[in-house]
């Protein structure tokens, strides 16, 4: 039997669309058997999922038998101990495939390399950006080479923590990626591709007070706002709040304010202008990760 624990992870940070992801410390633990009868998952709460062969974990399983050619019969997989927010942007889907590959990989004790992970991964998510932190922690930016996925830990300077605001409405990725363009002007690529190469050495360098410049974006963060209520306004009160800048996490509906270690005042403020909206938020304070997933 193997357990596996798995962060939660933030895409994008702003200008980095489909190519940079974080780690945070905001944890699902899954559980992997093989077994000789059918297969059982249990979910949150402790429900049997009942289309267990749609269920990413499983496939994600299945996946890394069929790489090292294991016959299965099936599993028992346990996911019921889970923290990360489904459908809110926060990698939920990306901790089930990397939770799935890590555990079956360990389980066969196999020999996959992360690239072999990733490529599987990737495969099954549709963009690396959720599934490298998740495997890797820290800060990664990853390409999508023809498939192989190429990856690499950005070194962080600066030590900062997260406000991580989630909404009580979901906003499916399938949709937040429908408002998209097919297209862009020439203008809002430039406009994200030096934004996201200077967040790089910004994080290198720790030269937080230019994080404001380079966590804006005009290739998704535009178009996926309508589908937010009052992100605009929070973002502002983040700024007025003292955040060093703030984003989508992801496809969204959770946003990110990036605040100083030393900031004690955020959360409690936050809050409170939080309450006053007509959705509920909950607000939750996180620092990143830098392990990924770890079998436990
Ligand atoms: N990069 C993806 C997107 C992440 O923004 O659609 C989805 O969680």
């Amino acid at each position: 039997m193997i357990r596996v624990r798995i962060p939660a992870t933030s895409a994008n940070m702003g200008a980095g669309f489909d190519t940079l992801g974080m780690a945070l410390k905001l944890y699902n633990e899954i559980t992997i058997e093989e077994t000789q009868g059918k297969t059982e998952i249990k979910l949150l709460g402790g429900e049997l999922d009942k289309n267990y062969k749609e269920n990413l974990t499983y496939i994600s399983i299945t996946k890394v038998y069929d790489f090292f050619n294991r016959k299965y019969d099936g599993f028992k997989i346990d996911m019921s101990e889970t923290n990360i927010p489904l459908s809110r942007g926060l990698g939920s889907s990306a901790a089930c495939i990397v939770g799935g590959i890590v555990g079956a990989n360990a389980l066969i004790g196999g020999s996959m390399t992360y690239m072999d992970m990733l490529k599987i991964a990737t495969d099954i998510e549709g963009h690396p950006d959720n599934v490298a932190p998740a495997l890797l922690g820290g800060i990664v930016t990853s390409i999508n080479d023809d498939g192989n996925i190429i990856y690499s830990k950005v070194n962080v300077k600066s030590h900062f923590k997260y406000a991580v605001m989630v909404p009580n409405f979901k906003v499916s990725t399938a949709l937040s990626r429908e408002v998209l363009p097919d297209s862009y002007l020439r203008e809002a690529v430039v406009f994200n591709i030096s934004r996201c190469a200077m967040l790089i050495s910004i994080l290198n360098n720790g030269e937080d007070e230019k994080l404001r410049y380079v966590l804006q974006d005009k290739i998704h963060q535009p178009y996926r706002k309508k589908l937010i209520n009052n992100v605009d306004e929070i973002f502002l009160k983040a700024k007025e709040y003292g955040a060093l800048g703030e984003f989508i996490s992801g496809s969204g509906s959770t946003l990110i304010a990036v605040l100083k270690e030393e900031d004690k005042n955020f959360i409690a403020s936050m809050k409170l202008y939080l309450n006053t909206l007509k959705d509920k938020w909950k607000i939750i304070e996180v620092e990143s990760d830098n392990q990924g997933a770890v079998i436990i």
